[in-house]
C-alpha cells in the first residue's frame, strides 16, 4: 500500500443526514442537547490544539507525560504491530507511543475532522517513511470497518475522550471495541481522575475564552451546515460540576429570549433567556469504578499507571464475559444516572 491513505467509510451525505438528525432531536427535547462530535470542523479542531496548549487544561501534559514514561512498557506488554487510534485529532501525543514501537506495520488514526486526519498523515509519513498510515474518516460510536492488518492490534483512546460519552454510550462503545478485539489485542484508554472542583472548572474554563469559543463553535458548524442563524454573541459559555455524576458538564446559556431559524431542517428554536443547552459532558474516573466498568463490558484492566491524581492511562484486555450479578449492578447504576 502506498504509505499514506485516507478513506471515508461514511458518505458525507451521511453525515449531513445524522447532523440534521441531532440537531432535530437535540434541539426538540427538554433541556436541550447536541452531541460533541460536531465541535470538530477544521476550525474547532484547532480550537482544540489551542486548548491543548492553555496553563488550565492539564490533561494533555499529564497524559504526554505518563506516555513518555510508559511507551516501551505499554510496546513490550502488547508487541502491537497495528496501532488503532479512535478520535486522533493531530496524533500529536501518539508520536512517544510510534516511537517505542519499532516493530509496527499500520498505524490507524480514526476520526470524524478529515482535516485533522490529513494534517496528521502528512506530517507522520514524512517523519516516518517505513510506517503505513491508513486514516479513516469515521464515526467511533457506530460500527467501525477496520481495514485488514496484522496483528497483534493496539487501540488506543486518548485524551480522556471516553469521558465524553454518557453511561450508556459508554456501555455500547466499549462493548463494540471489546467485540473488535481478537485474543492478543489490547484497548489503551487516556483517563481523566476526580479531583478538586476548582482545578477542573478552571480546566474547562479558561481565562482567555478559548474553551468559550471551541464550545459556541458547534453553533457556526450548524448556522453554516444548516443554514441556521445562531447569533454566538447571545450565548454564554457556561461549566457545571455535577458532583453526582462526577462530571464536567459544559452548556451554552443564551443571554436573553430568543428564536433560532434552521431552514434545512424546518425548525424553529425558542430559548428562554437562562436556557441552557448541554452540549458535551467530561466524566472524571476512579480506579475501580473503571475496573468495574471495564468488566461489565468483557474487558480487564491489566495495568494503570497514573501522573499523581491528576490523569491515570489504562490498559485492557478481553477477559469472560460478565456474570449475571455484575449485569444486575449494572442496570442499578443506570437507574441512579437518570441524564444517561
Ligand atoms: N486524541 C487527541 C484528540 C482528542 S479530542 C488528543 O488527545 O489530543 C477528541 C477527538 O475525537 C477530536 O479530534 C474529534 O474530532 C474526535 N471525535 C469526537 N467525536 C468523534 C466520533 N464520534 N467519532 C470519531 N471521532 C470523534
Ligand atoms: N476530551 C476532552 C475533555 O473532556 C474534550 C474537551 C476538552 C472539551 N476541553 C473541552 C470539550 C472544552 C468541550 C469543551 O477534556
Amino acid at each position: 500500500m502506498s504509505p499514506f491513505l485516507i478513506t471515508r467509510t461514511l458518505p458525507e451525505e451521511a453525515t449531513d443526514a445524522a447532523l440534521r438528525a441531532d440537531v432535530l432531536r437535540g434541539l426538540t427535547r427538554t433541556p436541550k442537547t447536541l452531541p460533541p462530535k460536531w465541535f470538530y470542523d477544521a476550525h474547532g479542531s484547532e480550537l482544540f490544539e489551542k486548548i491543548n496548549d492553555l496553563a488550565e487544561y492539564y490533561p494533555p501534559r499529564a497524559e504526554r507525560e505518563l506516555l513518555i514514561a510508559h511507551s516501551a512498557d505499554i510496546a513490550a506488554a502488547t508487541g502491537a504491530r497495528t496501532l488503532i487510534e479512535l478520535g486522533s485529532g493531530s496524533s500529536e501525543k501518539t508520536r512517544h507511543l510510534l516511537d517505542a514501537m519499532p516493530h509496527l506495520h499500520t498505524y490507524v488514526p480514526v476520526d470524524v475532522s478529515e482535516s485533522a486526519l490529513t494534517q496528521a498523515g502528512h506530517t507522520l509519513v514524512e517523519q516516518r517513511p517505513g510506517l503505513n498510515v491508513h486514516a479513516l474518516i469515521a464515526d467511533f460510536t457506530t460500527g467501525l470497518a477496520l481495514p485488514g492488518t496484522p496483528g497483534p492490534r493496539l487501540f488506543a483512546f486518548l485524551g480522556s475522550t471516553i469521558g465524553n460519552l454518557l453511561p450508556r454510550e459508554r456501555a455500547t462503545f466499549l462493548s463494540s471495541i471489546q467485540s473488535l478485539l481478537s485474543p492478543g489485542d489490547a484497548l489503551l484508554l487516556g483517563i481523566d481522575l476526580v479531583k478538586d472542583e476548582q482545578a477542573l472548572i478552571a480546566a474547562y474554563d479558561d481565562a482567555t475564552g478559548v474553551t468559550a469559543a471551541f464550545n459556541k463553535n458547534v453553533l457556526s458548524v450548524i448556522n453554516r451546515a444548516l443554514n441556521a442563524d445562531f447569533d454566538l454573541d447571545a450565548f454564554q459559555h457556561v461549566v457545571r460540576w455535577n458532583a453526582a455524576n462526577e462530571r464536567i458538564e459544559m452548556r451554552l446559556r443564551a443571554r436573553t429570549n430568543q428564536t433560532v431559524k434552521i431552514p434545512a431542517i424546518g425548525l424553529t428554536v425558542d430559548f428562554a433567556a437562562g436556557e441552557e443547552l448541554r452540549t458535551e459532558v467530561s466524566a472524571k474516573f476512579r480506579e475501580p469504578v473503571l475496573r468495574r466498568e471495564l468488566a461489565l463490558r468483557g474487558l480487564e484492566l491489566t495495568r494503570w499507571w497514573t501522573a499523581g491524581p491528576l490523569y491515570g492511562i489504562a490498559l485492557a484486555r478481553p477477559s469472560a464475559p460478565p456474570t449475571a450479578a455484575q449485569l444486575d449492578t449494572s442496570r442499578r447504576l443506570w437507574a441512579h444516572d437518570r441524564s444517561s
